[in-house]
């Protein structure tokens, strides 16, 4: 049984899909959870059905990283997990991608996280968890996904060389990188629920275990790696997809 009982765990992104039900997971098994997003009204919802506290932080920018910091080392002095989640994507051919939509992705996904990272360097407790929301797309190839899937790629290179950078003080660095797991985030692609039905089952044909993940397989994962249970792993990635990376080409 996994115990998080008097540890601190500052969750970016918290407001829906894997980092909100990360939160609730994080927090039942005894946790103090502080869950992020850019969304105020989004945050007082979170605060108030959970229980956590909710602070105003946009990962894109590195001055809401610092006051995120500094609001957190003041109330907390320091946190034993750090799960940085929030990420968005966007899916296109390379031909139609704009400089803005990379820019975003890459400013959330990628640079945002180096930041979070960096500026919680002094605020992670000796010994603490930092987990990486990646993405399996970080390996896949899949078409429309270059600059969503380079961003994963990118944060997955950064959980190994902080693995061994934070080492000497005990604080493990992993990463989890989900398959397709049933959030708003395909709505906010401006998908239709038509167009997400038909993604989604021409997805669960090259998913060997024929579903889509639900956000409660990732966070049992990310509450294993934020556990003391786990105290010899770092630099490590757990896809967690139903097999779709092992998939065969031809099926
Ligand atoms: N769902 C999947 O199939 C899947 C697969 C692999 C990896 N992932 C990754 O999983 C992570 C969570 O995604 P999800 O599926 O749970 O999507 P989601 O439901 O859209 O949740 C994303 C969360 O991140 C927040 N967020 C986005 N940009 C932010 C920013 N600049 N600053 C602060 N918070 C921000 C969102 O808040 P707002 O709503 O206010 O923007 C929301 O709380 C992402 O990194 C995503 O890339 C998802």
């Amino acid at each position: 049984m996994i115990d998080l009982t008097g540890k601190i765990a500052l969750i970016t992104g918290g407001t829906s899909g894997i980092g909100y039900t990360t939160a609730g997971v994080l927090k039942k098994l005894g946790a103090d959870v502080t869950v992020t997003g850019r969304n105020r009204e989004a945050l007082d919802k979170v605060a108030s059905e959970l229980g956590v506290h909710a602070i105003f932080a946009d990962q894109a920018k590195v001055s809401d990283l610092e006051s995120l910091a500094t609001q957190v080392k003041s109330r907390h002095g320091g946190i034993d997990i750090l799960f940085i989640n929030a990420g968005i994507s966007a899916f296109a051919p390379i031909e139609q991608f704009t400089e803005a939509q990379f820019d975003d992705i890459m400013n959330i996904n990628f640079r945002g996280a180096f930041f979070t990272l960096q500026k919680f360097l002094p605020v992670l407790n000796d010994g603490a968890s930092v987990i990486n929301l990646g993405s399996i797309n970080a390996y896949t190839g899949m078409q429309n996904t270059a600059v969503y899937a380079a961003s994963k790629a990118a944060l997955n290179s950064l959980t190994r060389t902080a693995a061994t950078e934070l080492a000497p003080r005990n604080i493990r660095v992993n990463a989890v990188n989900p398959g397709p797991v049933n959030t708003p985030i395909f709505g906010k692609l401006g998908m239709s629920d038509d167009d997400i039905k038909a993604f989604s089952a021409t997805m669960q044909k090259r998913i060997p275990l024929s579903r889509f993940g639900e956000p409660s397989d990732i966070a049992h994962v990310v509450a294993f790696l934020a556990s003391d249970t786990a105290n010899f792993i770092t630099g490590a990635e757990y896809n967690i997809d139903g097999g779709t990376n092992v998939n065969p080409v031809l099926n």
